[in-house]
């Protein structure tokens, strides 16, 4: 971890350091870093804290189709994404992907045609020649036609830390992923779209007001008044 205190790394260590201890690094990056709230960066998060540090996905989410099973399972990894989902629903604009990531992430990591979440550590990757034989889930979700539907059109990046608000109250209960087949969406995916082409449209209007401060900053006199009533997005 190098998020606390630039310049110190801290050691975090739990019994074995494969379930708790990655959970507390990883909230601790999401709280800290902003980077950790982008989608590359979630990405690089996943693989350095939760597969390279060590998480049994094999065991852990041995209810998946590929995984041998042995008593081992528990949704630690689930229990993660709630977190960074309660936090986004405290933070709406914080995150520069929406929880449709972090359940696409779910599912791949109980069952996936792809080989991120396969096997328990680097060694049995390594032995299996995993990375040689699979495909990996981020290579699918960098095409930038799929990149985009996991987009936050809400995102402004906030450099400082995001306090998590810890009392119980405002916890919600995360409907999408555990009532997903008890709801129907389509409703909340219209005012999704929605408020998305809402979002654009200020985002293009913000620009091109800029610009015409620009223009009237570098040439020195005022914007006509109608230049700016002007202003409007095409559609
Ligand atoms: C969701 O649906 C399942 C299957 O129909 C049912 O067993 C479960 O009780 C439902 N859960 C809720 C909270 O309605």
């Amino acid at each position: 971890m190098h998020y606390v205190n630039p310049g110190h790394t801290h050691i975090v260590h739990g019994g074995e350091s494969k379930d708790m201890t990655l959970m507390m690094t990883s909230l601790c990056a999401i709280i800290l870093d902003s980077n950790a709230r982008t989608l590359r960066g979630f990405q690089s998060l996943i693989e350095r804290e939760w597969i390279l540090g060590g998480h049994p996905f094999g065991e852990r989410c041995s209810h998946s189709a590929y995984a041998t099973g042995g008593g081992e399972e528990a949704p630690v990894f689930v229990c993660f994404l709630n977190c960074v989902f309660q936090m986004m629903h405290a933070y709406p604009t914080a995150f520069e992907f929406t929880d449709h990531f972090l359940i696409n992430i779910f599912e791949h990591s109980y069952a996936s045609e792809f080989g991120t979440f396969l096997y328990d550590s680097e060694r049995d990757r390594h032995h299996s020649q995993l990375r040689k034989r699979t495909v990996s889930l981020w290579s699918y979700v960098n095409h930038p036609e799929i990149l985009s539907t996991f987009m936050n059109p809400l995102y402004v990046p906030i450099a400082q830390p995001l306090w998590p608000v810890i009392s119980g109250v405002i916890h919600v209960l995360w409907q999408r992923l555990f009532l997903r087949w008890n709801l129907t969406w389509d409703e909340a995916d219209e005012s999704a779209a929605i408020a998305a082409e809402s979002a654009e449209k200020v985002k293009k209007l913000q620009s091109q007001l800029r610009t015409l401060l620009n223009q009237q900053h570098s040439g020195g006199h005022s914007i006509p008044s109608e230049e700016i009533t002007n202003l409007k997005i095409d559609g």
